[in-house]
């Protein structure tokens, strides 16, 4: 009995010492994982009212003047004619287009050399048209072209091609400027061929199509 009664404080004053630390390092804990959640949270919430939606682009119209391939070696020279719709959906974000190089290609070919459309600033909720003149002048492409072309005017009777956008935008927060963010802008022309051979008169696409923006 009298070993039980001398043991029993001793269990409790090697229990009492330790057990403020514990609390301690328990309120430590807390209070810096509550800082913690507590800037995750400012930081998610910034993100979340500032976070700038991607451009958009539509392609409002597209007119093939030119599309002219040599038999050999199959160099093709072209002369297309673009507008496009910017639009930047953002409220309280700005863009500074710093590069946009628009060019046309066809089932993976490039159609056209690359055209730079000058820098410009686009504002909150703004948009713009921008044109552009795509040329091209012996650009080589896979002997298979013409007969592509070909087989589509007697499938579908529409000529597919494709009008890209490589871009490097900056965001503009109040007076806050980013740092420059790659983009590329994907559109489809859907061109119908007209009654005469391509050569003869433009090939005019009867509506837009919106493009796809990847950032
Ligand atoms: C492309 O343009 C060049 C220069 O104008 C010309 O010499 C060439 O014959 C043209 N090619 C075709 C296929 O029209
Ligand atoms: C296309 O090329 C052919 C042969 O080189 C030429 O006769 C014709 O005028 C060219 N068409 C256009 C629109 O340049």
């Amino acid at each position: 009995m009298s070993q039980i009664h001398e043991k029993s404080p001793k269990h409790c004053a090697a229990k009492q010492s330790h057990f403020p630390a514990h609390k301690f390092n328990k309120k430590l804990f807390y209070s810096f994982s509550t800082l913690l959640l507590t800037i995750l949270a400012l930081i998610l919430l910034v993100w979340l009212t500032l976070h700038p939606t991607k451009p958009q682009f539509s392609l409002k119209q597209t007119d093939i003047y030119q599309l002219n391939l040599s038999s050999f070696p199959h160099l093709l020279n072209s002369s297309i004619q673009v507008t496009l719709f910017s639009q930047n959906p953002n409220r309280k974000v700005g863009i500074y287009y710093d590069i946009l190089e628009v060019y046309a290609s066809y089932k993976g070919q490039q159609i056209s050399l690359d055209t730079s459309i000058p820098p410009f600033y686009q504002g909150h909720e703004e948009s713009n048209v921008l044109s552009a003149s795509l040329l091209g002048e012996g650009l080589p492409v896979a002997p298979s072209f013409g007969y592509q072309v070909g087989r589509d005017k007697s499938t579908s009777g529409n000529l597919v091609i494709s009008v890209k956008a490589n871009g490097r935008l900056r965001w503009r927060v109040g007076s806050w400027v980013s740092g420059r963010y790659r983009f590329n802008v994907d559109c489809i022309a859907i061109l119908p061929f007209s009654g005469s051979s391509l050569p003869t008169g433009p090939l005019t696409t009867k509506q837009g199509t919106q493009c796809s923006t990847a950032l």
